[in-house]
């Protein structure tokens, strides 16, 4: 007989956890959502996210990125994916360089962060063609972003091979990596009603498809009003506190949360200033949002012709947090900083609790999140644009600046307002890298053999990617005219003119070997029509178009539709006959310039032809012109730019890496002042007027070698590049602005212990970049001081101690840090009268002797 199986207390136990855990699992492990938020190993979480793309970066930035980034509270980092950087021809890969997706994820996953992968595979991001790779919009039948066979098959197709490497290399959350959410499309809703019936089955078809790729976390639409279950629809914009998802069981996420704006060549430069950015923030965060996205984090660089447009610049800067070159901006890295650490101060009450609304004001709310442990946050909000408002919640007074908001983690202290800045303003400069004169050497681009080996023959105006296939920004038209000895404008009449109408984006026009006249399209209009004097003589004259395209379209109804190029009608005037229409005549083309051919650009390519050298080579006041000199790389770890300012327009590279495309077109604008208050749009704060909309270009320190590194510049204007320079970012100077009472997280924990009053006085917080000191201080003063960064003035109350107290802690320092308290300052200049400080200092490198 067998014995009976006994069951100990313990096994028991052991066996019913075991049952209760399989009840739960998907609760447990993976990433799932609820109404409140993303719920990742059955906690639900407030996540800060920011967006880093891959390739705007190198490599070797990646990880300082990711770690500034975590620094910044970030729990997430969100990137598109880049599918005509990843398939730049049909079934030939490249993970390569700034291109390996898995390393940048894997940075990602080392810094502990979590990944939102958006693979689209349309991606618009002021990316060239919107991500797509030029060739699929030859595939036989395609049509893009519908419900279209040959498109759909080539979507999935890539989508498919992204996913499938992400699962090889383990990294979706649910086998342990760090992406927990996905995204497919890229804002289709508009798009999609355009389309009718058909767009609305493609976005079931896109849903479907993505969700049977069986990844373990969720898929997200932005911008997609319609996405089908169980995808998550999330907001993008200035502000999305308004926003409801699709479905009562879906979390509020807001994908992309511009943090600036993009730059397009003539147009300024946009900043946000981040008080509207926090605020914005913090009205979605008390409306019961629990994912916010910043669309950039780091925006980067658009290297090579990887710009999409037309004419988005090189830089992506976008008045991101961490700017180009990969440096802190602040106050904005600082200032949002802040502001994450209060709202995770408040996450517990955030994912348990609904919001109650209470009216404080006719622009006053609170927004208090109650829970069932006795705990509770609150939101006090001013949307008053104009003026402070003092409200009184729980039996206390509190004071709001206009447009802002004040978060009370236990619904009694302020530890944040999102108007109140305390973290330091740094300012930038860049300094020349070295004395040493670049020695330059020139090379002509070579117009006059054009024509006799040209690609192609044929009768009629071509459109431009349809020749290139975008291998080339550049395309020639050539043709020639026949002009009868007769004509009367040979002998001292009106000289005959000619108009072109082109479709973009930048034209060139050379009438027997020399330039006739240039014209641009704008980024309101990206057409051209091009209307100028030719200096024809009698017999047969060439007629030679060079048309330039600066990036191809990213974004609109079927922008893969658009064209670009010479398309005609290009009509003499003032012939003896009248007009003559050079439209249907031959034409022959020429795909990019001689030197591409050639890889002049390339470290093997530059010595197949002969360099110009001599002290001239370097100020060619003529169009198409080469540029060569070497250079040694300066020393440091500062970030390395080009000015460019001296030069027109034209592509730079590096050891054979292509920077990407220069254009000095000046800033056209509305440079009038820019207050934080208000809703926010782009042309609000714009910088730059009647300045080079961008005159540096980033030079990745990963890119040269020690010495002897080889530049080339192909001009297309005339240029000087004698006065072309390398330069250091560094920051040139730091600083504060705070108030006696700012609200400060840094003394949070000791508020709560109880501490004297003293020790939560707020702090002047100054610091330089390592390797620097403060040398100087350029102003300062306790009291009640005005004014900005730069400009700062001493008000009515001011003490005269300020001066030397500052000097006193700080000069020689890397960073210092000042209480704002008057025993500081040698007493109270006036008493009873709110004070603050203010703060200019000069940083100096470790080596430059004091000021
Ligand atoms: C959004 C788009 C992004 C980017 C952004 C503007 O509409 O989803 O990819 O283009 O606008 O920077």
């Amino acid at each position: 007989m067998r014995e009976p199986i006994r069951h100990s207390p313990l096994a028991a136990a052991t066996a019913a956890l075991t049952l209760f855990l399989l009840l739960l699992p998907s609760a447990k492990c993976g990433v799932t959502y609820d109404r409140k938020a993303i719920i990742i190993n059955g906690q639900r979480r407030i996540l800060i996210s920011g967006s880093i793309h891959y390739p705007r970066s190198t490599p070797e930035m990646w990880e300082g990125l990711v770690q500034k980034a975590k620094d910044g509270g970030l729990d997430v980092i969100q990137t598109y994916v880049f599918w005509n950087g990843h398939e730049p021809s049909p079934g030939k890969y490249n993970f390569e360089g700034r291109y390996d997706l898995v390393r940048f994820i894997r940075t990602v996953q080392r810094a502990g962060l979590y990944l939102h992968l958006r693979i689209g595979p349309y991606i618009c991001g002021e990316w060239n063609f919107g991500g797509f790779p030029v060739w699929l919009k030859y595939v036989p039948g395609i049509s893009f972003r519908t419900d279209n066979e040959p498109f759909k098959n080539a979507m999935q197709g890539f989508t498919q091979k992204i996913v499938e490497m992400m699962k090889r290399e383990s990294l979706f959350e649910s086998q342990g990596g760090p992406i927990i959410l996905s995204q497919i499309e890229n804002e289709y809703g508009p798009e999609g009603k355009a389309f009718g019936p058909a767009g609305h089955a493609y976005v079931n078809w896109a849903a479907n498809m993505a969700v049977g790729m069986d990844t373990g976390v969720p898929w997200v639409m932005c911008k997609e009003d319609d996405a089908p279950d169980p995808v998550i629809n999330a907001c993008n914009g200035f502000y999305c506190d308004a926003f409801i998802p699709n479905k009562p069981y879906k979390p509020m996420m807001w994908t992309e949360a511009w943090s600036g704006w993009f730059t397009e060549f003539g147009g300024t430069v946009h900043q946000r200033p981040v008080e509207d950015l926090a605020f914005a923030v913090a009205r979605f965060i008390q409306k019961g949002g629990s994912f916010i996205n910043y669309y950039m984090y780091h925006g980067g660089t658009n290297f090579g012709r990887t710009a999409g447009g037309p004419f988005i610049t090189t830089s992506y800067d976008y008045d991101a947090p961490i700017d180009e070159f990969g440096s802190i901006r602040e106050p904005k890295h600082g200032h949002l900083k802040e502001l994450h650490r209060a709202i995770k101060l408040c996450e517990n009450a955030l994912v348990s609790a609904d919001p109650t609304v209470l009216s404080l004001g006719p622009y006053q709310q609170a927004h208090i999140f109650n829970y069932q442990t006795g705990g509770c946050a609150a939101f006090l909000a001013n949307y008053n644009p104009k003026s402070y408002a003092t409200v009184l919640f729980n039996n206390l007074h509190y004071n709001l600046p206009p447009w802002s908001i004040s978060i009370l983690p236990d619904c009694r202290n302020v530890i944040f307002n999102t108007a109140k800045v305390g973290v330091q303003t740094s300012q930038m400069q860049m300094l020349g890298s070295s004395n040493e004169q670049l020695l330059w050497e020139r090379y002509d681009e070579e117009i006059a053999s054009m024509a006799d080996n040209s690609l192609l023959t044929t009768t009629g105006l071509l459109e431009q990617i349809n020749v290139t296939r975008d291998t080339s920004d550049y395309l020639w038209y050539i043709t020639s005219v026949d002009v009868n000895s007769n004509e009367r404008f040979l002998s001292g009449g009106q000289p005959p003119v000619i108009i072109i109408q082109s479709a973009g984006h930048a034209l060139h026009v050379f009438v027997n070997g020399q330039l006739s006249g240039s014209a641009y399209g704008s980024k309101e209009n990206r057409r051209i029509t091009y209307n100028g004097n030719v200096n024809l003589h009698g017999g047969s004259n060439r007629i030679a178009l060079l048309s330039v395209a600066v990036g191809l379209p990213n974004v609109g109804t079927h922008f893969e539709s658009w064209n670009t190029g010479v398309l005609g009608p290009v009509v003499l005037h003032g012939l003896d006959d009248g007009k003559r229409d050079l439209t249907w005549q031959q034409w022959s083309y020429q795909v990019g310039l001689k030197g591409e051919s050639m890889n002049l650009n390339s470290l093997e390519g530059t010595s197949s032809v002969e360099w110009m050298q001599g002290d001239f080579a370097g100020q060619a006041q003529q169009p198409l012109t080469w540029f060569r000199a070497y250079f040694d790389a300066p020393g440091g770890q500062e970030p390395l730019a080009l000015d460019m300012r001296s030069m027109g327009k034209g592509q730079i590279w590096i050891n054979g890496q292509s920077i990407g495309r220069y254009w000095t077109v000046y800033a056209n604008g509305d440079c009038r002042g820019c207050s934080y208050t208000g809703t926010y749009r782009s042309p609000k704060c714009q910088t730059g007027c009647g300045e080079p909309t961008q005159r540096w270009y980033h030079v990745p320190r990963s890119w040269l070698q020690p010495s002897r590194n080889l530049l080339v510049i192909f001009e297309e204007l005339g240029g000087d590049a004698t006065k072309i320079s390398l330069v250091k970012q560094s920051v040139s100077g730091v600083c504060a602005d705070v108030s006696e009472w700012h609200p400060t997280i840094r003394n949070w924990h000791l508020d709560s212990y109880g501490k004297p009053e003293e020790f939560r006085r707020p702090k002047v917080h100054l610091h330089c970049s390592p390797g620097q000191f403060i040398s100087a201080i350029k102003f300062a003063s306790f009291g009640t001081p005005y004014g900005a960064c730069g400009s700062f003035l001493q008000g009515a109350c001011h003490s005269p101690n300020s001066h030397t107290t500052l000097e006193k802690k700080c000069i020689g320092q890397e960073r210092c840090e000042v209480a704002i308290t008057p025993s500081n300052f040698g007493g109270d200049p006036c008493p009873n009268v709110m004070k603050k400080i203010a703060v200019e200092a000069v940083c100096s490198p470790a080596t430059q002797p004091l000021q």
